[in-house]
């Protein structure tokens, strides 16, 4: 899985903070460590060699008694101290004896030369240090022992310390590029909305260049002249399908004004004239309808489109919908089953009632046209955003789930028309019915009817106005 740049520049600044919370804390550690040692060693051997200056005139004088003489040597620091003399070891604490002194350390001592050794002895592992003075003129070897249990624990100390500092220090970067990660992002969102209202159809949104970061000036500028180019590319073929439309308004008045006047003598006609009459009639309107179609089309691309919502009681409207949408069907066929959820009865809509019977007409001569005719026409209520969704059923083919969002697209005419051999349609009638309902607020899909049929469903909210009586 690929992580995302916020998830990544956290990472790294996590990563930095505990690098160099590492180096630093181990560069601190090591240093006052090596630095303590340091002293300590030239403490124990300055004291070591006095207490030896010592020894030595006890001894030179001879008739010593070993145990005096340790105890009365200077062991300011705890020490404690070990002396042999003549192979004889004597030493100041009952725990020390010969054998407590490292080995090599004695028989460097004992051979004449002064040696200091840093050591861990004991189940715990106590660090002491040890020095060794020879003391060749009375024979003697004087060692003495520097326990380091406190350095131990200022460094155990110490260290605790710095790893917290090492903790804090990396949480405080995570935080740090958390923090940065979702700042030098914020500029992002302001172009993911604005490429959201953009196609959404808010084609004059465009990014604040005065406000912008200047690092991010050359996105703004190359974003806004892209959306400049899209607006004047979509309004230019708007507008050339507008102009395009109306100018075959014309002559197609003319034409089907032609056309009456021929029909007018139908009765005249030979049989093969009557033919191509009527071929002439059926494709002269059907281009009509298509002509009417991409006009009203340019202008939702133009956003020229009034709308007037009135509120309408869902069920009348459904109802004379219903009624409309039989009378204008070509061809004669059995009215649909109209059937109103009582929960939904008496709720009103917001709609254009024109604009909503052309709706239901074009379902409906979808219906009859691909469907077999229109069976339920429904009314009921819809859980979600909307509160009630109209459904026109049929007991067709159905259509097939890959093409169910691409009905609705402008110009698609799906297998079905092909394929029953009734593909007069232009595959303008759906995208017109999705952009007229989107224009009363409302949703349109399709699905599959109980029969297997298609069900093309137009949700719409509702007015929740107490006055309209329940
Ligand atoms: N009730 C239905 N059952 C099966 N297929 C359907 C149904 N309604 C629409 N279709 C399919 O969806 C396609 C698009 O329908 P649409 O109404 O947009 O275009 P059309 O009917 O071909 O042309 P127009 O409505 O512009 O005259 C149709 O060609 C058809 O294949
Ligand atoms: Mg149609």
């Amino acid at each position: 899985m690929k992580l995302g740049i916020a998830a990544r520049i956290t990472a790294i600044f996590g990563l930095g903070a505990l690098l160099l919370s590492i180096s630093m804390g181990g560069l601190s550690y090591f240093t006052t460590r090596h630095f303590l040692l340091a002293e300590r060693e030239s403490a124990a051997q300055h004291q070591a060699f006095a207490n030896a200056t010592l020894v030595r005139s006890s001894l030179g004088s001879g008739d010593t008694k070993y145990a005096d003489l340790l105890a009365s040597l200077d062991a300011g620091s705890g020490s404690h101290s070990v002396l042999i003399h003549k192979s004889k070891a004597y030493a100041s604490s009952l725990s020390l004896n010969d054998s407590s002194i490292p080995s090599r350390l004695r028989a460097e001592v004992l051979d004449g030369s002064a040696a200091t050794q840093t050591y861990r002895t004991g189940a715990r592992g106590q660090a002491e240090i040890v020095v060794g003075v020879p003391i060749p003129s009375v024979k003697a070897a004087y060692f003495e022992v520097f326990d380091l249990a406190d350095l131990d624990h200022t460094l155990r100390v110490l260290g605790l310390t710095l790893f917290g500092a090492g903790v804090i220090t990396t949480l405080f970067g995570i935080a740090l590029g958390r923090f940065a990660s979702i700042r030098s992002l914020r500029p992002l969102a302001g172009v993911s909305r604005a490429a959201v209202a953009i196609a959404g159809g808010q084609l004059d949104t465009r990014l604040d260049s005065d406000s912008a970061d200047r690092d991010l000036e050359g996105l703004t500028t190359s974003f806004n002249a892209m959306v400049d180019q899209l607006q004047v590319r979509i309004e230019r073929e708007a507008r050339f399908n507008s102009d395009v439309s109306h100018e075959l308004r014309s002559p197609l008045t003319t034409l089907s004004a032609s056309l009456e006047v021929l029909e007018a003598e139908w009765d005249r006609l030979p049989p093969r004239a009557r033919r191509a009459l009527q071929l002439l009639g059926d494709d002269l309107r059907r281009f009509q309808r298509m002509v009417g179609d991409l006009l009203e089309m340019s202008r939702f691309d133009a956003g020229s489109m009034d709308v007037f919502l009135e509120e309408v009681n869902v069920s009348e409207l459904v109802q004379r919908a219903a009624e409309a949408g039989m009378r204008g069907l070509h061809e004669p066929a059995r009215a649909p089953e109209v059937i109103i959820d009582p929960e939904v009865r008496s709720l009103h809509v917001g709609v254009d009632k024109r604009r909503f019977e052309r709706v239901m007409a074009n379902l409906m001569d979808n219906a009859a046209n691909y469907g077999g005719g229109v069976t339920v026409i429904s009314v009921q209520a819809c859980p979600g955003e909307y509160g009630v969704e109209i459904a026109v059923e049929d007991a067709g083919p159905g259509i097939d789930p890959l093409e169910r969002s691409k009905v609705f697209d402008r110009f698609y005419r799906g297998s079905a028309s092909g394929r029953r051999g009734t593909g007069t349609g232009s595959g303008l009638g759906l995208s017109l019915v999705a952009e007229h309902v989107r224009l009363m607020h409302g949703r349109t899909w399709v699905e599959s009817s109980p029969s297997g049929g298609a069900r093309f469903v137009i949700a719409l909210p509702v007015f929740l106005d107490s006055e309209n009586p329940e």
